[in-house]
């Protein structure tokens, strides 16, 4: 028997493969598609005190192996998802980790309060890395205002703190150390990359917001180079993102340093994907003679 659960800190998994916020709606619309207690977990839309109604059209364009997104953070909001939508999704027998964001300190606080009234949680995600909202949601450029978030919410909630981490730094590391020293249970890395795509005969950019956050496959050896570098300088548990997509990317990211992994864009593309990943880990796990996830983690073996 091959022992898939994975400990990140706080947070037991069942199985390292999870479903990446923004990718998976608010799991429904997956029901023909997954079979949910199957996978590790789900982590629905990013949520905001207020709703939003996000960021002019077009908000998606598909470019090589990769996409653009620039939703702007559209939802309902907190009220609402905590009556029509948590409620739903803590019925999917999988673990729900609420991905939250804010425009400041005091509205993370007020947030993570009230999640204390849903026991079924298994952690909360810090979207502290949005590249396509201005005004204050992107704590994550700066390690201390990063670390005042995590701290905030760690004093608010019992509920095991992620946060998800920008890739659109100069350098990962001192954001990291600062949300682990802070008392996060796990970083994700990473969100998407800031990019462009142009209509070069309109003359105009693409997207209605101009720039736009690249996920897929393109960014795999962007993120897994972040990944890596993390795990080197950073004890703290991290859940890799980035073009995921197949069993090697999986393993890729496991032995490179990742606890777990967020599948992302090619739940567009392939909705099934998340279940098919955890059927073929354990294959993968007895072609390095491990029965167990952990035995794989940060094993990369490096020749300097
Ligand atoms: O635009 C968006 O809603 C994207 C969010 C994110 O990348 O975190």
């Amino acid at each position: 028997m091959t022992n898939l659960a994975v400990q990140l800190n706080r947070l037991h998994l069942q199985n390292p493969i999870l479903v990446a916020s923004g990718t998976f709606g608010y799991a429904k619309e997956m029901t023909a598609f997954v079979n949910f207690p199957a996978i590790g977990g789900i982590i629905p839309k990013t949520v905001t005190p207020q709703p939003r109604p996000g960021n002019p059209t077009p908000r998606t364009v598909e470019t090589a192996s990769g996409m653009l997104n620039s939703i702007g953070l559209d939802n309902d909001g907190f009220d609402l998802f905590l009556t029509d939508k948590l409620p739903y999704l803590l019925s999917l027998g999988t673990s729900v980790i609420v991905n939250i964001a804010a425009k400041s300190t005091e509205e993370f606080r007020l947030m993570a309060e009230r999640l204390n009234d849903f026991p079924g949680i298994a952690a909360v995600e810090l979207n502290i890395s949005c590249p396509n909202v201005s005004g204050g949601v992107d704590f994550g450029t700066n390690p201390e205002q990063a670390a005042q978030v995590v701290r905030t919410v760690r004093e608010s909630c019992g509920i095991p703190v992620i946060a998800k981490l920008t890739p659109n730094v100069t350098s990962v590391v001192p954001v990291a150390q600062a949300v682990a020293d802070a008392g996060c249970d796990a970083v994700s890395l990473v969100n998407t990359f800031q990019g462009m795509a142009v209509n070069w005969k309109k003359q105009r950019p693409v997207l209605g917001n101009i720039l736009g956050g690249l996920s897929g496959p393109a960014i795999k050896p962007l993120a897994l180079r972040i990944v890596y570098q993390v795990a080197q300088a950073v004890d703290v548990p991290i859940i890799g993102i980035g073009g995921i997509q197949s069993i090697d990317d999986v393993m890729e990211f496991l032995v490179t340093g990742a606890s777990a992994v967020q599948v992302g864009t090619a739940n567009f593309y392939n909705p099934g994907v998340s279940c098919e990943l955890v059927k073929q880990l354990p294959a993968a796990l007895a072609q390095l003679n491990a029965s167990s996830v952990a035995e794989v983690v940060r094993t990369l073996k490096i020749q300097k």
